[in-house]
């Protein structure tokens, strides 16, 4: 048994890479576990009373960062084989003794800041240069109406002291921004505030908190309000163990999936897919764009929908893609943008302001990702339209600029595998803060990667 809360993994890739036209692309894929349900669970098995298992956990840079956070806060965090983790529960956490540096990922930091509101414990909370970069004020505004103290660097950045408080007040609050983070880092809070907390959101986000800690014991509802949601949850509950089964990530699937799209020489599946319409929105964006796409129900997991996802390459076409379907795709919008250059005719896509505050400037990186590959853009204050050229027909040639952004370097290595000349990317580290199979999977499938 292996105990010391590590992945045995191989050493992550870093430095650069280099994608080309690959002579075979096709094959069958295990989907790569959830990372927003990995964080959740982590979190919610650490302040539970009792011995909680979570198996085919996401063993990802950002996940391992929450686990260390966790253990620091007085849990039991173990790793007991391949993605099974052992987690004993703290149901009161304390104040660590370092600061919590969650690394790349903004979903640890800022549902770990809610989290650790409702105790009574200081804690400083840090990040790479990326994530020191990122807003964190749409999470203390809320909190701090809740009880909270926080002292943050300039512009509510990174790092932030919080301390936390045993007497949290129960809030209704309306997120100025459409961010499952904010809700769930409130919803968090509010496991430990007098009465009960009420988030509504206008257009409803990943509900992933919402479903996950009711099995923890927590009185957390949800309801559908037209394109909106309301999640209530009581405060004083308290949390037991229990066991999570980590589905499979629809946000990693998309990379293996745009390869056979683009690149493929026969079928791509990727199997054990989370079809959550909250996460879904790129496969109906595809579906929308005439991609030959079969999505077959594959039984379930906590509580989610699975399927077997296959794409054949075919002739895509150019769509509009409007500002209301974003929640559901929030981070597939580098991945469609490449996809989109493949595809015959115009794409617009609106309504992306929120992708300006992610791991990098989602929107300009994005453009600049393509324009560095011979593909016409405009890049708007908070859109993006991509001048698709038709399969076969993307240049390539560039080196993109990956900006400490996973999802930059993946969308950059698929553009190369379709594209005529080679693509490379600056630095595939990041990489593994989400999807640390991504090599493997690419390689099995048989693109050439070098
Ligand atoms: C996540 C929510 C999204 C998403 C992130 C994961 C989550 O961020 O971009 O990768 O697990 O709650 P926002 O809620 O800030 O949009």
């Amino acid at each position: 048994m292996v105990s010391n809360g590590k992945a045995a993994e191989h050493p992550a890739a870093s430095g650069p890479r280099t994608a080309r036209r690959s002579s075979r692309i096709e094959g069958i894929r295990a989907a790569s576990p959830d990372k927003s349900i990995s964080h959740r669970a982590i979190m919610l098995a650490g302040m539970a009373q009792g011995i909680s298992h979570i198996e085919g956990l996401l063993e990802s840079a950002d996940v391992l960062a929450t686990a260390g956070a966790v253990r620091a806060l007085g849990a039991n965090v173990e790793r007991t084989g391949d993605g099974q983790w052992q987690v004993k529960g703290a149901p009161q956490w304390r104040s660590p003794d370092g600061d919590l540096d969650l690394g790349n990922s903004g979903t640890g930091v800022r549902l770990l800041m809610g989290a650790a509101a409702r105790f009574d414990l200081t804690a400083r909370f840090t990040g790479d240069v990326s994530l020191s970069s990122r807003p964190m004020e749409r999470v203390l505004a809320p909190l701090r109406l809740m009880g909270v103290t926080t002292i943050a660097a300039d512009g509510g950045r990174l790092p932030v002291t919080l301390n936390g408080s045993t007497r949290l007040n129960a809030i209704t609050y309306t997120p100025p921004v459409a961010s499952a983070q904010v809700k769930s880092a409130i919803l968090l809070a509010g496991l430990g505030a007098m009465g009960e907390t009420v988030v509504i959101e206008p257009e409803a986000t990943r509900a992933h908190t919402e479903t996950l800690a009711p099995l923890f014991g927590a009185d957390m509802t949800m309801e559908r309000d037209g394109a909106g949601l309301v999640a209530r949850v009581r405060g004083g509950k308290a949390l037991h163990a229990a066991d999570v089964h980590v589905p499979g990530d629809p946000s990693s699937a998309a990379f293996p999936l745009a390869a056979g799209l683009v690149a493929g020489t026969g079928p791509v599946t990727v199997t054990g897919v989370m079809t959550n319409p909250a996460r879904f929105g790129l496969y109906r964006v595809l579906e929308m764009m005439g991609a030959d796409i079969s999505i077959t129900p594959a039984g379930s997991r906590a509580g989610e929908a699975l399927a077997d996802i296959t794409v054949r390459p075919g002739t895509l076409k150019g769509v509009q893609v409007e500002p209301h379907i974003a929640p559901s795709m929030i981070d597939e919008y580098p991945i469609l943008s490449v996809i989109a250059a493949f595809a015959e005719g115009v794409t617009h896509m609106t309504g992306l302001a929120e992708l300006r505050a992610k791991e990098s400037d989602r929107l300009a990186a994005s453009a600049a990702l393509l324009a560095a590959n011979g593909v016409k853009v405009e890049l708007g204050e908070d859109s993006l339209t991509v001048h698709g050229m038709g399969q076969g027909d993307v240049p390539g040639g560039g080196l993109v600029k990956t900006l400490h952004d996973h999802r930059l370097a993946m969308a950059g290595l698929v553009l190369g595998l379709g594209a005529k000349d080679p693509v490379t990317v600056d630095d595939v580290a990041m990489i593994a803060t989400s999807y640390p199979g991504f090599f493997d999977d690419m390689a099995a499938l048989g693109a050439d990667i070098a």
